[in-house]
């Protein structure tokens, strides 16, 4: 499980966190995102369309590798593997979801803001973590000093990033991908502005060569 995660973000170090509006902008956004070069999408279980745009996106956009976010509970973990998400990701971590996660085998990344988070997570067997909020809970000097007391942490950074600041955060040697909304915002996904969201993903993933 751990070995598909490192592969997973290292396929793909750029993770939109994506909140779909509405069902019909869930393919025409992950084409968006899959012709600009970023194939791991995050799609939060934060509106009422969330489940069946994921399951949309995984019929239609194959090369699109669909993992589910904003997973609180054991039953969310349950739906995304019901779903058939590649993976799964949540803000934070409570005990009975570490539990379930661990016992389960789906790919899964809790979420941490805080040492004492990131010693209840790494107790239950998970290394790689979300720090999530990124920027307010410390940002990238915070994440250097996790670094150490816990060298075996990696993590993935989300909330408050954006295109200007991605490089910087995945140079840091605990950086395992980045992660954030303004890859897919959703004015332009109401607009149906779909080619904004290609260059500007394409423009991302340029950046980082
Ligand atoms: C998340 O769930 O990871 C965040 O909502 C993303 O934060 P951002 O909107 O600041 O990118």
């Amino acid at each position: 499980r751990a070995q598909r995660l490192d592969a997973l973000l290292a396929a793909s170090p750029v993770i939109p966190v994506i909140t779909v509006p509405e069902l019909a902008h869930a393919v025409p956004l992950a084409r968006a995102l899959v012709a600009g070069g970023i194939t791991t999408l995050e799609i939060t279980l934060r509106t009422p369309v969330a489940r069946d745009a994921a399951k949309a996106i995984m019929d239609a956009v194959p090369e699109a590798v669909v993992g589910l976010g904003t997973v609180l509970t054991p039953a969310d973990l349950e739906t995304a593997h019901a779903l058939g998400a590649r993976f799964a990701l949540s803000p934070g971590a409570t005990p009975d979801l570490l539990r379930a996660a661990a016992a389960s085998d789906m790919v899964f990344m809790p979420g941490i803001a805080t040492p004492s988070d990131l010693m209840q997570v790494l107790a239950a067997g998970f290394t790689t973590a979300k720090f999530f909020p990124a920027v307010p809970a410390g940002g990238m000097a915070a994440l250097k000093a996790l670094g150490g007391p816990f060298p075996q942490a990696r993590f993935c950074p989300t909330g408050g990033i954006g295109e200007a600041d991605a490089k910087a955060w995945l140079a840091l040697p605990n950086v395992a991908a980045v992660g954030g909304s303004w890859l897919a915002p959703e004015a332009e996904i109401r607009a149906g502005n779909f080619s904004a969201i290609t260059e500007r993903a394409r423009r991302t993933l340029a950046a980082l060569q």
